[in-house]
């Protein structure tokens, strides 16, 4: 272990936060971070929309169904899929950008934001700050796209709240790494007994930090699951000008 890996093992998810401000210093360093990091062909097919407007963040916590730390925090980004900015220089030089017409983008675009969102996390809690990723903007898709005034070709898919933490989370445990570690091929024959574990687990964590509401872990991704989760997602990538079928 390092003071790196440390850190990222020590994550959790904060939704309790301080009426703190976060130093303009510190938000440029957290932000630089991202911005270094790698996308696929260079398409730099990210951009960030930081928030700090207090009634643009509890309309960005009512947009998310009600998710009061946004609303709390002083920071909220949101993380933009953007091929906006590659079809203008492709545009620049008399061509015509295609790929957006395809599943494909939408999958590298979505990585290539998994690993901006996590670095900045990691360099937020570096700083000291508390985060939460919110996929919750992709309730209401459309609303985000107005208020953030994104152009044609672009897609919030995630955000994340920073700040300073008022009451610390619990850790939340994870099914145990025989469930998510393969080596060479999968190897799906022992996992009904790790979630069998995890449901356990799962259910003694909500127990030891006061959640009366709190399932195993089958019943809890059902609550998600057991339907379309973001239904207004599909329409609003395509009023953006992605296609998802090629
Ligand atoms: C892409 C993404 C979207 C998420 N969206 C939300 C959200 O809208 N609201 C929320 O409170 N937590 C959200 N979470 C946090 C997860 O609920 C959390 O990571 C998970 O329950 C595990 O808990 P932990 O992060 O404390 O370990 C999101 C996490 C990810 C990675």
């Amino acid at each position: 272990m390092n003071e790196v890996t440390q850190l990222l093992k020590s994550h959790r998810s904060d939704r309790s936060y301080l009426d703190k401000p976060i130093d303009d210093a510190v938000l440029d360093d957290i932000i630089e971070t991202a911005w270094r990091a790698p996308t696929s062909v260079n398409s730099q097919q990210v951009s960030l929309v930081v928030v700090r407007d207090a009634a643009t963040r509890a309309r960005i916590a009512e947009i998310a169904g009600g998710q009061a730390w946004i609303a709390q925090a002083p920071v909220f980004i949101t993380f933009v899929l953007d091929m906006h900015k590659s079809q203008m220089a492709i545009e620049a030089e008399g061509k015509q950008q295609i790929a957006h017409q395809s599943l494909e983008s939408l999958i590298s675009g979505s990585t290539d934001i998994g690993i901006a969102l996590a670095t900045v996390m990691t360099a937020a809690r570096s700083h000291g700050l508390g985060v939460v990723p919110i996929g919750g903007i992709r309730r209401e898709p459309q609303a985000m796209i107005e208020l953030l005034n994104l152009p044609e070709l672009t897609f919030p898919v995630a955000g994340v709240v920073l700040g300073y933490v008022d009451q610390p989370a619990e850790q939340k445990p994870r099914m145990s790494l025989a469930g998510f570690r393969h080596e060479t091929r999968y190897d799906s024959t022992m996992l009904p007994e790790v979630i069998r574990a995890y449901n356990e687990v799962l259910v003694t964590h909500w127990k030891n930090t006061g959640r009366t509401d709190g399932d195993n872990w089958g019943n809890n991704t059902a609550s998600y699951y057991q339907h379309i989760y973001f239904p207004q997602v599909l329409p609003a990538i395509v009023k953006q000008g992605f296609g998802i079928d090629k």
